[in-house]
């Protein structure tokens, strides 16, 4: 296959992209050869697809089901979850799975990082979630966190569950500190995650400070743990949104701590936004991780969607674009630079944390897994939230989009005339 005139990021000027098998074979401004599969894309952004580092695929698309969360806390999301979970198949979860993925595959999204809650005691969910990771691993890579949705020290069985779930096959080991009974036992299942990472060789991804409290101070302790365990790099921290209420001097040392460790942090802003401030009047915090001073400070961070249509978020679409979206917004991150920058953070801040960083990316050599987004550059495809026009993954299209087209009254003649986002530009050339 031959991708024509593509756009790369941070590269100027159009370029080929060959494809032969699953490697790119070439990239140039002008390839001679020719191909059967030619797709001219006619300057169009071409990046590697998105990563979605922090998902819950054993609970998507049950929404509504048992009931819906009417007060949109994240407390009367784990109830209704735990109502949820006692009817929990495999069948179901690959059903529910394979929709979702379908939905995440067309917005470019082709790798995922999700958990699977452990305290479910048949561990349903990591058999569920083991079977779609076979399933359809050839058009998604999936990985899986043994995830203690309850704690670890919260019932006496927990700590068993977890590890027999790593056991099964799950790749990495999940924690949720600030839901432990105590700070005590919060600090206690730290050290358990980190005992049966160790012990199995996994990487390790929590659910760390997921709340507002300001007193809830568990990063540290993983950054620490971190250092201490000589388990640099191969440590994630999800949400951490009580980061947005700490004082800055202590902001600032838990940043120099985090980048010692190299510990990832990764905020899910649809969620964070939606289910966090929930206990304040105004002025209400936003509730998200500070990314744009972790960034400064030479923090990686990467994002998720976490939750689609489920007990949690009711809405969700599969996007990391939308996302991101949301993150620019939230975190401010809005300057020319940091907009075309902050693509980073759905593509290769992720891979930098799933270490995939030799396989991943618009260069020759690398894994033909790339999209095609219906935009010209960064901005626009921030601006216009349009679905990539293909996903091609292990050098196959699995999903492309027709080309839309839109007739709208021109306001001067009040005629219909064929309207497309390039309009919106002052010439042909980039902002
Ligand atoms: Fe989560």
């Amino acid at each position: 296959m031959i991708i024509r005139r593509a756009k790369i990021r941070g590269r100027d000027g159009l370029f080929d992209i060959r494809i032969e098998d699953n490697v790119i074979a070439e990239i140039s401004s002008d390839i001679q050869a020719r191909d059967e599969e030619e797709i001219d894309v006619e300057g169009r952004l071409v990046t590697p697809p998105f990563i979605d580092m922090h998902f819950h695929l054993d609970s998507v698309l049950t929404l509504g089901d048992p009931r819906f969360n009417q007060s949109g806390t994240l407390l009367e999301g784990i109830e209704i979850w735990s109502e949820y979970k006692k009817k929990l198949t495999i069948e179901d979860i690959v059903d529910r799975a394979r929709r979702a993925l379908m939905l995440m595959i067309s917005y470019g999204t082709t790798r995922i990082r999700t958990h699977a809650d452990v305290t479910d005691k048949k561990l349903t969910t990591v058999k569920g979630l083991l079977e779609v990771k076979r399933l359809f691993r050839d058009v998604v890579d999936v990985q899986i966190t043994a995830f203690p949705q309850d704690g670890i020290l919260t019932e006496p069985e927990n700590r068993e569950l977890l590890e027999k779930a790593v056991e099964m096959g799950a790749d990495n080991v999940g924690m949720i500190p600030h839901l432990e009974y105590t700070r005590e036992d919060g600090v206690k299942s730290i050290d358990i995650a980190f005992e049966i990472a160790k012990r199995y060789d996994k990487d390790i991804d929590g659910h760390v400070d997921e709340t507002d409290d300001e007193h809830s101070r568990f990063l540290e302790v993983v950054a620490a743990k971190t250092i201490k365990e000589n388990y640099i790099g191969r440590v994630t921290a999800g949400h951490a949104t009580a980061m947005h209420s700490y004082n800055d001097a202590y902001a600032d040392k838990l940043y120099r701590l985090l980048r010692k460790a190299e510990v990832t942090i990764v905020p899910n802003p649809l969620i964070n936004i939606h289910l966090q401030g929930r206990y304040d009047k105004y002025p209400k915090r936003r509730g998200l991780a500070r990314i744009k001073e972790l960034l400064a400070n030479g923090v990686n961070v990467a994002l998720g969607h976490d939750c689609i249509m489920d007990p949690w978020y009711p809405l969700g679409r599969g996007d990391m674009m939308l996302v991101l979206f949301m993150a620019v917004h939230v975190a401010q991150l809005m300057g020319y630079d940091e907009l075309i920058k902050s693509f980073d953070l759905i593509t290769t801040n992720a891979a930098k944390a799933l270490r995939i960083n030799s396989i991943y990316g618009v260069e020759k050599g690398k894994k033909a897994d790339l999209i095609v987004l219906d935009a010209f550059n960064e901005i626009e495809a921030l601006a216009h939230l349009k679905r990539p026009l293909y996903v091609i993954k292990n050098g196959k299209i699995i999903s492309m989009k027709t080309r839309e087209e839109v007739e709208v009254a021109d306001p001067l003649t009040g005629k219909l005339v064929k309207f497309d986002e390039k309009m919106l530009r002052k010439s042909s050339s980039y902002y």
